[in-house]
């Protein structure tokens, strides 16, 4: 009996150990998220929406993805042109950048908030005032249930020279934004923690 009764015991505090975790809504899973401004020529004028679901997608080449709603004014302009870009802007560009992911161009002519410059495909508007800009030729477009993934080619990647340490681009010059859905909130980065790809092979044994 002694032995039974430790063995109900144990099994409860697995249970209690279980049960120190919540459930949380899955909706805002993912995060905290980098932001940008994609810009593309909707009927031949740039527009810009916020957007934070994006990632690299392929090494060689290098594809990136974009994530967008099907209900955005920029994803016709996408198609049609084939080009789009990826603005990253700094901490204090967040009200330009969140007005960017609250309103529609559908509406409203977002490029007056902006100086747009282009690069060599001459068809994704870029945002001068971002400390770095992606230009993508469009690859794919795969259709999802409420989104559409866009998946570019990265063409070039500019930059100024004052967010660069040594030809890259510094993250505590670029002072990125990042997003954290659950609290509705932007944050900037923490600071450095480790070295990549390096910090791990103390675990490596011979
Ligand atoms: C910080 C932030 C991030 C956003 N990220 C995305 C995103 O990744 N995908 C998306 O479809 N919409 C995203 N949105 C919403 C669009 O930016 C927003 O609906 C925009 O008004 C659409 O613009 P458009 O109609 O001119 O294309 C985001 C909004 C904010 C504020």
């Amino acid at each position: 009996m002694a032995g039974w009764g430790r063995m109900v015991g144990f099994e409860r505090d697995m249970r209690r150990d279980l049960m120190d975790k919540v459930r949380i809504n899955s909706e805002t899973i993912l995060y905290p998220m980098p932001c940008s401004i994609v810009g593309t020529l909707v009927e031949k004028k740039p527009n810009y929406l916020a957007v934070a679901w994006f990632s690299m997608v392929n090494f060689k080449p290098l594809w990136i993805a974009i994530a967008l709603n099907k209900v955005h004014y920029s994803n016709g302009g996408i198609k049609e042109s084939g080009a789009f870009s990826v603005n990253i802007p700094s901490a204090d560009m967040v009200v330009v950048t969140d007005y960017c992911g609250i309103v529609s161009g559908r509406k409203y002519d977002k490029s007056k908030e902006f100086e747009t410059f282009y690069g060599e495909s001459g068809d994704a508007p870029m945002i001068k005032e971002c400390p770095y800009n992606i230009e993508c030729r469009l690859i794919n477009v795969v259709d999802l249930p409420s989104n559409e993934l866009f998946i570019g080619e990265v063409l070039t990647v500019y930059s100024d020279e004052r967010y660069l340490t040594e030809g890259v681009p510094d993250m505590k010059k670029v002072n990125p934004l990042v997003l954290s859905m659950p609290e509705r909130s932007y944050l900037t980065l923490g600071g450095r923690v480790a070295a990549a790809w390096e910090t791990g092979g103390r675990l490596v044994r011979k």
